[in-house]
């Protein structure tokens, strides 16, 4: 979070840098099916992120003592690409990208009926080619598509979204020089359908009143997002249905 008091992020009309109103999202388009090795993949864009989401498993968790004699364990990866960002992402785990697979597995551990798989593992690699603030909820957006296109049983989908605070107003889905320079981030993974947190995150202040205003918007935004992932899984079962009735 910057503190540049110069740099004017809302006009007086209440429109954004990138011309969206406050509760408006960034254009979100999400592919199933579009890795070919994979058990499952997902690809979303989000406003100017590019994530690429690929599901092995569940196979036998290894090494062993990384085994759950009750329930499979969920083994996210989220990873930039060294030319995901403006300045070259140095390649390789970083204390960031640790923190960010951690909160993705256990979000994706609440969704996923592990309970189906004793000591096996479901591995979640999330790529990110093009990073534009939001990376992590979007790739968890994504990874819980293509965890469902595996097929793999789930209880719900996540969708994870943001908002914050820029120029003193609740905004929803920071951009990046919102995200750059306002005054707080607060990140969400949301089951879909119960309404369940399972990712709650947050960078600067917000009060009591503006968390509430924050978070309300986010469940809004939730259901728009969850349209959009089940339209994606939706077409996959559609273009199946027609590879069988061509056969
Ligand atoms: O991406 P997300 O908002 O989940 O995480 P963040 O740590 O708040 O990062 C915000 C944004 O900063 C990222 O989406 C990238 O666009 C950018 N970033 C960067 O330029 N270089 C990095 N090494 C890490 C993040």
């Amino acid at each position: 979070m910057g503190t540049a008091s110069d740099i004017k992020l809302i006009d007086e009309k209440g429109i954004r840098l990138d011309g969206r109103s406050l509760s408006e999202l960034r254009p979100i388009k999400i592919e199933t099916d579009v890795l070919e090795r994979a058990d499952g993949s997902a690809y979303i864009e989000w406003g100017g992120n590019k994530i690429m989401v690929a599901v092995y498993g569940p196979r036998e968790a290894y090494p062993k003592h990384t085994q759950d004699i009750d329930k499979a364990v969920i083994k996210a990866r989220y990873n930039m690409a060294a030319f995901s960002v403006d300045e070259r992402k140095r390649p390789g785990p970083d204390r960031r990208s640790v923190e960010i697979s951690k909160v993705i597995s256990e979000a994706l551990q609440c969704a996923i009926m592990v309970e189906q798989f004793p000591r096996a593992q479901i591995d979640v690699y999330i790529e990110v080619l093009q990073a534009d603030a939001g990376t992590r909820i979007a790739g968890l957006t994504a990874a819980s598509v293509a965890v469902a296109a595996a097929g793999i049983p789930m209880r719900d989908l996540v969708v994870g979204c943001t908002a914050g605070k820029v120029d003193g107003k609740i905004v929803l889905d920071l951009g990046k020089e919102e995200d750059n320079f306002g005054q707080a981030d607060l990140p969400m993974g949301i089951l879909a359908k119960s309404g369940k947190i399972v990712l709650m995150q947050m960078d600067g202040d917000l009060t009591t009143e503006e968390f509430d205003e924050a978070t309300a918007m986010i469940y809004d935004a939730a259901k728009r997002i969850n349209d959009i992932q089940r339209e994606a899984l939706a077409g996959k079962y559609r273009a199946l249905a027609m590879e069988r009735g061509g056969e």
